[in-house]
């Protein structure tokens, strides 16, 4: 084996060259491994008695695709277009060998290679799209040419991961490998292609598959439809798009290609992609925990309980059957646990019948949750996650039995989406044992779970919480206990200016329609009336002290009752409601105020400014271990766009001196709401930045 540099070896056996990569952890095209590429194929092409190449990577992956952390850097090293063209142009066949995964830049390299085996475990993708790019290296041009138009459009703008069987399928694949020896499949494959003299062939040469889609453009009106409202505000799979759509109607090869480097520029360069690229590593860094050791032994869960069959206990009993764990599921009354069975049921069967899972799946995952009375029947399980409503008295009754019935070790967790999960922790006798599992609904699909580490919770249960988190799919970070935790502290923050705004002239529809149009999934009205405005509302009590009263009072208490701040028709379309309107306005007007016209942009400041404002004394205080943490939080908990990053990272887009000056000013105009963050304060006039400081 001889050492081409630190991440790449080349040998000879039998007059087949292996070309090796080494560049832990997922092979990614550094500049050391560009040039480590180049070099080997030069090495290959100089040695007469080298036949053919084969092309394998070591470690868990082949390669990954571009280096990420190196974007916005110095170009250093071979270039991906030189490594490209050498492959392409070598004159021996050059075999790619995958295994683990051939994504991005790694799968564009193999599609200059002439052919490709992989092991069946392998999959294939360009994902760029998540990055909000597009596959950079010719990807947009060579992938439609093997696998059709269509297909290369789902897959560039889906990003998918596509198993090696279904790429063997498609053509992208030559030949599946075995398992256990690629290397010797590889071989074995290149001596055939020696063999039957098969040619050095150049997926740039064919142009077949391109012709069917030639001179119909209805083809890419009906896949941008098809995608409109899963991508919209996102730039990337449109551009994605016109890049196939370059592939079929340029003249040339290159033609394409230049179409598709100018676009990639563009990506690259712009806000969007920096926002997700960011958020591809924030949701990698909420893992890491200063303070609680990557060798912390954890607690073996096997068994799952749950306390309370309502919404959200029976979506948080889901997402453990899901993953196979057997999960008991308490309720009070018999009525109550048939109908959160039965809602589970449905859930699952409806997910069968989009196809996603099988009947099989259907009986096997209801069949891993049992229905019971008896809280004496959690004596056996793990972990028992409280998920009844939010009554701290309640909630420390049911602590101090379940004290008394789980056994020792076990992780006694609540669900609680705002209660002190320290005064939770001393209704117990094992408060090192007791941690908030805050799930967000509807709990088997949202992807958010904050982990609230109480004072004397154990590094054990945090670490074994945080792994439990992972291991069913969802992004877990862990928070510290203040009213609301993290997301829905700042979820207060935003609440409060929105009900404000109202008052002062602007309508729920103008407020939802600007924060929708920022990129999330709906505004704070809309939401509410999803969500019911009676939560938390309690009729014998009220007294039409705020407009929530005032609706409730009149029955409008959201979409379950066809109407809330909108009113709904029978399909559920909501419309702005004249009624909420004079609601409104005489309600403001007894308090004094008057109705005047506002920009979206002010809506859009009062709103967010003071969410980051909250987001930085979160920080402060300890709350959140970093800021992207907290852009996590609000991506997967709240539908925060992707391509804007999360709030912590909005703000330093804006720039921070920017939201400080303009939460000053608020300030002065209404009052203490918009007091800044001492924190932020420091931060502008030191010119330093959350990483600076180390957040
Ligand atoms: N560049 C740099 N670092 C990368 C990387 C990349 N392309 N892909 C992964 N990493 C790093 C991660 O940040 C992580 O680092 P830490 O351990 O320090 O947190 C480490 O590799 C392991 O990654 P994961 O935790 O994600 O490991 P996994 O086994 O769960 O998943 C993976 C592996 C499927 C490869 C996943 O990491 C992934 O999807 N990576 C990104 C793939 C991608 O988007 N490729 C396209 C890049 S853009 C491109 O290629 C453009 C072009 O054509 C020019």
């Amino acid at each position: 084996m001889a050492p081409i540099n630190d991440v790449t070896d080349f040998s000879v056996e039998n007059g087949i060259g292996i070309l090796s990569l080494d560049s832990p952890p997922v092979n990614a095209l550094s500049s050391a491994v560009r040039t480590g590429l180049l070099e080997g194929i030069q090495a290959a092409e100089a040695d007469a008695s080298v036949r053919a190449v084969v092309l394998i990577c070591r470690g868990r992956t082949f390669i990954a695709g571009a280096d990420i952390t190196e974007f916005g850097g110095a170009a250093k090293g071979a270039s991906l277009s030189a490594v490209q063209d050498a492959i392409e142009n070598s004159s021996k066949p050059v075999v790619a060998a995958i295994h683990g995964t051939a994504l991005g830049g790694g799968l564009e390299v193999a599609l200059c290679c002439h052919y490709r085996v992989a092991v069946p475990s392998a999959r294939c993708g360009l994902p760029e799209v998540n990055l909000g790019l597009l596959p950079g290296a010719g990807g947009t041009q060579r992938l439609p040419r093997i696998v059709g138009v269509e297909k290369a459009l789902e897959m560039v703008t889906g990003g998918q991961h596509v198993p090696a069987p279904t790429c063997l399928e498609l053509g992208l694949v030559d030949e599946l490998a075995s398992e256990d020896d690629l290397q010797a499949s590889a071989i074995a494959f290149a001596e055939g292609v020696l063999a039957e003299g098969r040619p050095l062939r150049k997926v740039r040469e064919s142009d077949d598959k391109l012709e069917a889609s030639r001179g119909k453009p209805e083809i890419f009106e009906k896949f941008r439809a098809g995608i409109a409202r899963r991508t919209r505000g996102f730039l990337a799979p449109e551009y994605n798009v016109r890049c196939i759509e370059a592939a079929v109607n340029s003249e040339s090869f290159e033609a394409g290609l230049a179409v598709e480097q100018d676009l990639f520029r563009k990506l690259l360069t712009g806000p969007q992609s920096l926002a997700q690229r960011h958020v591809f590593f924030a949701e990698r860094q909420i893992w890491k925990l200063p303070d609680v050791p990557r060798e912390t032994p954890t607690i073996e869960v096997q068994k799952v309980g749950i306390i309370g069959a309502g919404t959200m206990g029976g979506g948080i009993a889901m997402n453990f059957a899901n993953v196979g764990l057997p999960v008991t599921l308490v309720e009070t009354s018999q009525e109550a646990l048939d109908r959160g069975l039965g809602v589970i049921r449905a859930n699952y069967e409806r997910t069968a019948s989009r196809g996603r899972i099988t009947a099989e799946d259907v009986e096997a995952r209801t069949g891993l949750i049992t229905g019971t009375l008896a809280m004496e029947d959690l004596g056996d399980v793990d972990l028992v996650i409280e998920a009844v409503f939010e009554s701290m008295p309640l909630k420390k009754e049911i602590f101090a039995r379940l004290d008394g019935i789980a056994k020792p070790g076990a992780i006694l967790a609540s669900n609680t989406s705002a209660l002190d999960i320290n005064e939770i922790a001393q209704s117990t006798e094992r408060p090192e044992a007791v941690i908030g599992l805050h799930f967000f609904s509807p709990a088997n699909v949202m992807k958010l779970v904050e982990v609230v580490r109480g004072e004397a919770t154990s590094d054990a249960v945090i670490a074994t919480s945080m792994g439990l988190s992972k291991r069913i799919g969802k992004n877990a970070a862990l928070v510290g206990v203040c009213p609301g935790f993290v997301g829905n502290r700042i979820l207060a923050a935003r609440q409060a200016q929105a009900n404000r705004l109202v008052m002062e002239g602007a309508m729920p529809w103008d407020v939802d329609r600007v924060l929708f149009d920022f990129g999330l999934p709906m505004g704070p009205f809309a939401m509410s009336d999803l969500a019911g405005l009676d939560i938390g509302w309690n009729k014998a009590e009220s007294r039409g002290e705020t407009v929530r009263d005032v609706l409730c009072e009149m029955d409008r208490r959201g979409q379950k009752t066809s109407a809330g701040y909108y009113d709904y028709d029978a399909h559920r379309k909501a419309s702005p409601s004249p009624v909420v309107e004079k609601v409104i306005r005489e309600f403001a007007a007894r308090g004094g105020n008057s109705a005047r016209a506002m920009s979206d942009e002010e809506i859009l400041e009062r709103c967010v400014y003071p969410m980051i404002n909250e987001g930085v004394k979160i920080l402060d205080e300890g709350m959140a271990i970093r800021a992207s943490d907290v852009d996590v939080i609000w991506i997967s908990g709240y539908g925060w766009p992707v391509y804007r990053g999360g709030p912590m990272f909005y703000a330093e887009q804006v720039g921070l001196e920017r939201v400080l000056a303009r939460l000053q000013e608020l300030q002065k105009e209404y009052g203490d709401a918009f007091a800044p963050a001492p924190l932020l304060e420091k931060m502008v006039a030191e010119g330093s930045s959350f990483r600076d400081l180390g957040f």
